[in-house]
C-alpha cells in the first residue's frame, strides 16, 4: 500500500518559513487584494479590517460551545442578533443565533420548520418546502440532510419568483415558503411581500434568504434606491438569514439566523439529556464554535455602524451603476433582468460568454460563469472602487477580441455536441477521460469549451460524475512538484 503523500511533521516549523511556503502556494489564488475578484471576498479596507481583527484576536482561542464558560461570548452573540433584529425591523421578540455562514443559517431555518411542523402539524409525514428555482443550493443541501422534500417553482420572465406558481405548488404537506432578497445568480429580488402574505394566508412559515442582500438593502434604501419590503416589517415573515461575512464585512465564518419569536427558535436547538458526559444542549449545527468569529461579527457591526455601511454601500452602488452603464453600451451584451443591488449578470446573443470569460481571466479578473442561460456574474463591493475603470476598459477590449473568434466558437459547439454523445458511452465520465477523448481546449487558460460542455450536460448523471471526480481530486493531497 502506498503511503499518504504528506508525512506527519517530525518537528515544529518556524512561522516565517511556513509563510514562505504559503506565499508560493498563493501565487495561484485569486488576487482579491488588488480588487480583481468579483465574487467570494468582501473587504472593508485596511483600517476597518485592522479594528475587527483586534476583537477576533481577543477571542482567537475561545470556544462558543458552553455559554456558561464564556458568558461574554454568549452576550456578544445575543447582542449581534439584537442589532440585526433592529436592522431588519424586528421586535423585542425577534431572536436568533450567529452561525458559520449562509448555508448553516439556511440549514437551521429548514430544521426549525421541520421540527415545528412535527409539533404543530403532526399529520404531516413527508414535509415539503415550496421555493423558486432561483433559490440558493444551500436549501437543497438542507433538504437532503434533513430529509425534507421540496417543490421548485418556475420563475417569471424577469427571473423573480412566480408567486402564483408557488401558490399552485402548495399542498397538504407544505410547511414553509421561501423567497430571496435577492437571489444570487441574477441579483433579482423576489416579491417577498406577496410570498409572506401567501404564507400567512395558508398558515405556513416563510423564510427570507437575505444572505447576500441583508447588509446592503437597508443601506441602499437609506441612500434612496428603490427597495421593496423584505424583512420582519412584513407580518408573514417568520425567519430570515443574513450573512455577516458578505456585505456585513465580518470575517468568513459568520452569518445570522433570525426568527420572529422564541417559540419558533426553540425548534432550532438540539438537546440530548441522557449522555453520561452530562446534559448536552447546542443552539446551532456545530459543537465547538470559533469564539473569534462570533466576536468579530459583533465587532464588524460596532466598528462600521450605520454610517460606515452607508458609505460603503454608496461606493459599491457607484461602481455597480458605472459598470452597468458601460455594459448597456456594449451592443453584444445584455444585462439579465433588473438587479436590485450590486450583483450584475449578463448574457450575449452575439458572442460566446464563456470565451469572453477566458479573455477576462487572462487579464487577471475573477468572477462566476453561470448556466441557464450561459452568463457571467459580477458581485461588486467596496474594494472595487479603485478598479472600475480598468475593468470596463478590459471588458470592452475582451468583447472585441472574442468577436473575431466566432468561427472557433462554432467548432466548440460541434465539439460540445460530440462530447455530449461520447459521454453516453463512457463507463465513468471523468474530466480526464473527456480530456483524452479529444476536448483539447480544457485547461486553465481556456475553459470555454469545458463550460460549453457542462451547459450541454446540465442536469445529467454524466455531469454529476464529472463534478464528483473533480471534488474528489481537488481535496486529495498531491506530491510536491
Ligand atoms: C442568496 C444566498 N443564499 C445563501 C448563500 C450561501 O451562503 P454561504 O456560502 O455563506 O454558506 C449565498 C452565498 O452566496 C447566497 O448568495
Amino acid at each position: 500500500m502506498e503511503k499518504p503523500v504528506c508525512p506527519f511533521p517530525d518537528k515544529g516549523t518556524l512561522a516565517d518559513d511556513l509563510l514562505e511556503t504559503i506565499r508560493a502556494k498563493r501565487q495561484r489564488d485569486i488576487q482579491w487584494q488588488a480588487g480583481r475578484s468579483f465574487c467570494l471576498i468582501y473587504y472593508p479596507g485596511e483600517e476597518r479590517e485592522h479594528a475587527i481583527k483586534k476583537i477576533f484576536d481577543a477571542y482567537y482561542a475561545d470556544s462558543g460551545l458552553n455559554p456558561t464558560a464564556t458568558p461574554s461570548l454568549a452576550e456578544l452573540e445575543a447582542e449581534t442578533v439584537s442589532m440585526c433584529a433592529s436592522l431588519f425591523n424586528g421586535t423585542a421578540e425577534t431572536c436568533g443565533n450567529v452561525t458559520t455562514g449562509g448555508t448553516e443559517s439556511i440549514l437551521l431555518a429548514v430544521k426549525t420548520a421541520r421540527d415545528y411542523a412535527r409539533k404543530t402539524k403532526p399529520h404531516i409525514k413527508k414535509p415539503n418546502v415550496v421555493l423558486p428555482q432561483s433559490a440558493h443550493p444551500a436549501f437543497m443541501k438542507a433538504f437532503h440532510f434533513l430529509e425534507v422534500d421540496f417543490i421548485a417553482t418556475p420563475l417569471n420572465s424577469d427571473y423573480s419568483a412566480d408567486v402564483a406558481a408557488m401558490e399552485k405548488a402548495i399542498n397538504e404537506n407544505t410547511i414553509m415558503l421561501v423567497g430571496s432578497a435577492p437571489a444570487y445568480a441574477h441579483g433579482v429580488m423576489d416579491n417577498i411581500e406577496a410570498i409572506a402574505a401567501l404564507a400567512k394566508r395558508k398558515n405556513l412559515l416563510c423564510h427570507v434568504d437575505a444572505c447576500i442582500g441583508g447588509f446592503m438593502l437597508p443601506f441602499i434604501k437609506q441612500l434612496g434606491y428603490a427597495v421593496p419590503p423584505f424583512d420582519f416589517s412584513l407580518e408573514g415573515v417568520t425567519s430570515l438569514s443574513a450573512d455577516l461575512h458578505k456585505y456585513g464585512y465580518a470575517p468568513k465564518g459568520s452569518s445570522a439566523i433570525l426568527y420572529s419569536n422564541h417559540e419558533l427558535r426553540k425548534h432550532q436547538f438540539t438537546l440530548y439529556t441522557k449522555w453520561n458526559g452530562g446534559v448536552y444542549g447546542s443552539p446551532t449545527i456545530t459543537g465547538t464554535r470559533n469564539g473569534g468569529c462570533i466576536a468579530a461579527a459583533w465587532a464588524a457591526l460596532k466598528v462600521i455602524g450605520n454610517e460606515g455601511y452607508m458609505e460603503m454601500a454608496a461606493v459599491t452602488m457607484q461602481v455597480t451603476d458605472k459598470v452597468m452603464k458601460a455594459i448597456s453600451e456594449i451592443p453584444e451584451l445584455q444585462i439579465i433582468s433588473r438587479p436590485v443591488m450590486s450583483m450584475v449578470s449578463f448574457q450575449s446573443h452575439a458572442i460566446d460568454v464563456y470565451m469572453l470569460a477566458d479573455e477576462l481571466n487572462k487579464r487577471g479578473w475573477h468572477f462566476e460563469r453561470q448556466q441557464l442561460p450561459p452568463s457571467l456574474h459580477f458581485t461588486f463591493n467596496y474594494i472595487h472602487h479603485a478598479v472600475a475603470d480598468e475593468f470596463i476598459a478590459d471588458l470592452k477590449a475582451c468583447v472585441e477580441a472574442v468577436k473575431d473568434k466566432r468561427l472557433k466558437q462554432l467548432g466548440n459547439k460541434v465539439q460540445t455536441a460530440a462530447v455530449k454523445g461520447l459521454s453516453k458511452i463512457l463507463p465513468a465520465g471523468t474530466l480526464a477521460k473527456f480530456n483524452k477523448a479529444g476536448a483539447e481546449e480544457i485547461d486553465n487558460e481556456n475553459k470555454a469549451a469545458m463550460y460549453g460542455m457542462m451547459g450541454a450536460l446540465s442536469g445529467t448523471d454524466d455531469l454529476e460524475k464529472i463534478v464528483l471526480d473533480f471534488l474528489d481530486n481537488i481535496y486529495t493531497a498531491k506530491p510536491n512538484k
